[in-house]
């Protein structure tokens, strides 16, 4: 990079987001990014950088500090910046020093934001997944919140609204309890990925967990606040958390007015019969069960009914699903496909891990992972096939006993003993589940592989060796 010419920072200025060519600055170096922002995946944010450094988003957002990235921005370098810019650059400031100790049995995938998943020889070992082990998703840091001051506004269409304390929320309405699974639309992302490239964050299949929630019924709080949930005109509810940006926007998502209205959609306080810990959303949560987990918003902070889907990054500019036919690098025109709501049919072989090694004499093996539907679609089957799927056999399943076929929000544990075939020195364990509609997972990532890798749901095929 030494050839390459040097800049100042008012020549960089220059480059702002009304100029022609948009510049930015990273490190050292200058990068001329005017070709890149209609395939940015984080969108038109890129331009808040325009003219400056993407540093100090970049220590928010700091998925973006990977060899991946820097391998994107470098084809953009036209140059450096001069030494006496150098100098006048502010220090970087860290804005996850503010995030919680976690459990170090957590695969962490990104570190800031924490992004990590369950071990999965830990994951079918309890039913309910423990706080300390369950996945983090985080976009942004955990915010600091004094629970005691904490505050949920609720708007209703003409704009008044009421405030509530967590204290209100518990006095005020009913409680419920009930266990329900968090599975990131991303989940398994890294085998699309194997299949062929997509782009995000490379979960393994366990950015999945199942957890006990209480909290009160979101319908109670929204009559309590004067909103008819049967207005005509309300379609979606809005929420926002207390996680921001750097421009102080913070995390937001949606749900139909059917899900939220609904009985199993509550506003949660305690998570597995604890205060919800900082990671999972301290102290207020959005439990949308059976929705992607993205819609399920953490430090919830303001609920407002509406006739439109929120307006956040979260719910218009990711979490929907292209069709294949839609390339990396293309131009992602974002309103042409819905929202992820309801999650397909998924399951997972935990246990045994990829590439155990089983002993020759040994006759069968144990098997065992989760299954899960969206939309309280209960599980009716799991299946292993040891022969590419030519014969199937059912596995045991261990189902929630307080739910039902058609509102299970929590998973399915299946184990099954599989006698292995003679001779075989090499084996594929496949596992593929079925829903109460009937709904089943494809053989392969071919027909449902999209540019952002969401929705993996294809055969899980795990290898082992026979020594
Ligand atoms: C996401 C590249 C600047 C905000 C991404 C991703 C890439 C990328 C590759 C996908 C990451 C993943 O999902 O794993 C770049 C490059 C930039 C740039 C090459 C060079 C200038 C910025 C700036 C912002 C920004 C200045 C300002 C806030 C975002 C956001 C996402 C994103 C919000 C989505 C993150 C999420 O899924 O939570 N960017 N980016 N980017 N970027 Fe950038
Ligand atoms: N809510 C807020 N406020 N901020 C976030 O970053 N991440 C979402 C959702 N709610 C997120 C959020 C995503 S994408 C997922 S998958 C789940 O939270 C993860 O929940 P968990 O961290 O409790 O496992």
């Amino acid at each position: 990079a030494k050839e390459l010419p040097e800049f100042s920072l008012e020549e960089v200025a220059k480059h702002g987001k009304s100029a022609k060519r948009i510049w930015v600055t990273y490190q050292e170096g200058v990068y001329d990014v005017t070709d890149f922002i209609a395939q940015h995946p984080g969108g038109n944010k890129i331009l808040l950088a325009a003219g400056g450094a993407v540093d100090p988003f970049w220590s928010i957002y700091a998925q973006h500090k990977t060899p991946e990235v820097r391998e994107i921005i470098e084809q953009y370098r036209i140059g450096n910046l001069d030494k006496a810019s150098l100098e006048k650059r502010e220090p970087e400031q860290d804005a996850f020093s503010g995030d919680p100790i976690r459990h170090p049995a957590l695969l962490v995938r990104n570190p800031k934001p924490f992004n990590a998943e369950t071990p999965p020889s830990l994951l079918t070992d309890h039913f309910v997944t423990p706080n300390e082990l369950f996945f983090v998703r985080n976009h942004l840091p955990v915010p600091s919140i004094d629970i005691t001051e904490h505050k949920l506004s609720v708007e209703g269409l003409d704009g008044k609204k009421i405030e509530l304390s967590v204290e209100d929320l518990k006095k005020k309405y009913k409680s419920v309890s009930f266990n329900s699974v968090i599975q990131c639309a991303g989940n398994r992302r890294n085998e699309m990925n194997d299949f062929k490239k997509v782009q995000g964050l490379m979960w393994e299949g366990t950015a999945i967990s199942n957890a006990r929630w209480t909290g009160v019924k979101l319908r109670d709080i929204l009559i309590d606040a004067g909103i008819d949930v049967y207005d005509e005109r309300i379609k979606h509810v809005q929420f926002e958390g207390a996680d921001t940006d750097p421009e102080g926007t913070p995390y937001g998502a949606s749900i139909p007015i059917e899900k939220a209205r609904s009985n199993e959609t509550i506003v949660a306080f305690e998570m597995n019969d604890q205060p919800i810990p900082p990671d999972h959303g301290s102290p207020l949560r959005l439990i949308a069960p059976g929705n992607v987990g993205a819609r399920q918003v953490k430090w919830l902070k303001r609920v407002v009914v509406s006739e439109e889907e929120s307006h956040s990054h979260w719910q218009r500019k990711d979490y929907r699903a292209f069709s294949p036919s839609v390339q990396l690098g293309e131009e992602l025109d974002w309103d042409s496909v819905p929202s992820i709501q309801e999650y397909p049919i998924q399951c997972l072989v935990c246990v045994p891990a990829a590439n155990t090694n089983i002993e020759k004499h040994d006759e069968t093996i144990e098997v065992a992972g989760y299954a899960w539907s969206g939309g309280g679609r209960g599980v009716i089957r799991v299946e292993i096939s040891l022969d590419g799927g030519k014969t199937w056999q059912s596995a045991d399943l261990e189902q929630d006993k307080e739910q039902d076929i058609e509102h299970m929000w929590a998973w399915t544990i299946f184990r099954a003993t599989v006698k292995i075939p003679e001779g075989a020195d090499e084996l594929q364990i496949i596992a593929k589940a079925t829903d109460r509609s009937y709904n089943t997972q494809p053989e392969t990532a071919a027909g449902i592989w999209n540019v952002r890798g969401l929705l993996h749901n294809a055969w899980h095929r795990v290898p082992i060796k026979v020594v």
